[in-house]
């Protein structure tokens, strides 16, 4: 495996100020590789999503860095980071928030035409992603005419329009049940390999963090085991 490193978090900590006050990371440090499939396990309230909002510039650091491709988070300003957000990161969440009102095609489109490409590239762009997500005959369903399962799976094209550099999956498949779930984890990793990108899941599943490429438990807000 590609050992480069694409994102380098050091001493990270995170203190939510409440009241009443939460010290949720306490120090963090961690390199997480280009093209690597990494899963991030832990008890519930141990600081997963949180990590993962700072990683994606959601939520702002108490102390530490994060730098991607050497770019400092937390020095960017609004619309740097906002900019940076859209083009270099993916989202999906364990409740997809796509527009319920517009058409899948519709949906994927949608941050692409936020940026530079045009509304050709990004309607020829969405629709290889939603074959890609095995949604070809689903293209101009409204959002509200699709299953939970074909849902996730349109969240995941539009999270990756932009060609993302990371995605971020924070219980991608937490909602679903066990044959949308191997469905919707199966089309990730396949993305994740032919399109190119680094994959950082959150999830509460020990089966599908057995199949990534390295899984780490997050304990005591400040451990990060491999096991
Ligand atoms: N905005 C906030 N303000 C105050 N405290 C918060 C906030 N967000 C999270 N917390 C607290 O921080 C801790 C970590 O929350 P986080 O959502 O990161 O946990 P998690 O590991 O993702 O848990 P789960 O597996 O249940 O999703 C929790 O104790 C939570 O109550
Ligand atoms: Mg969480």
């Amino acid at each position: 495996m590609n050992k480069e490193v694409l994102i380098k978090i050091n001493n990270l900590k995170k203190t939510y100020l409440g009241p009443p006050k939460v010290e949720v990371l306490k120090g963090v440090t961690l390199d997480i590789y280009k093209n690597e499939i990494l899963a991030i396990t832990g008890e519930s309230g141990s600081g997963k999503t949180t990590l993962l909002n700072l990683i994606g510039g959601i939520d702002s650091i108490t102390s530490g860095s994060i730098c991607i491709e050497d770019k400092e988070i937390e020095k960017m300003n609004e619309s740097e980071l906002a900019s940076f957000r859209n083009t270099s990161l993916g989202y999906v969440f364990q409740f997809h928030n796509l527009l319920g009102e517009f058409t899948a095609l519709e949906n994927v489109m949608l941050p692409s035409l936020m940026t530079k490409y045009n509304k050709k590239d990004s309607s020829q762009r969405a629709e290889h992603l939603l074959e890609l997500v095995g949604l070809q005959n689903r293209m101009t369903h409204r959002i509200g005419e699709l299953s939970g399962g074909e849902a996730q799976r349109v969240a995941i094209a539009r999270a990756l329009i932009n060609f993302p550099l990371v995605l971020l999956a924070d219980e991608p498949t937490g909602n679903l049940d066990k044959k949308n779930a191997d469905t919707v984890q199966e089309m990730l990793w396949d993305m994740s390999k032919k399109i190119g990108f680094t994959l950082i899941l959150v999830t509460h599943s020990q089966s599908q963090a057995k199949l990534t490429d390295r899984k780490l438990k997050l304990e005591y807000g400040e451990t990060l085991t491999e096991y």
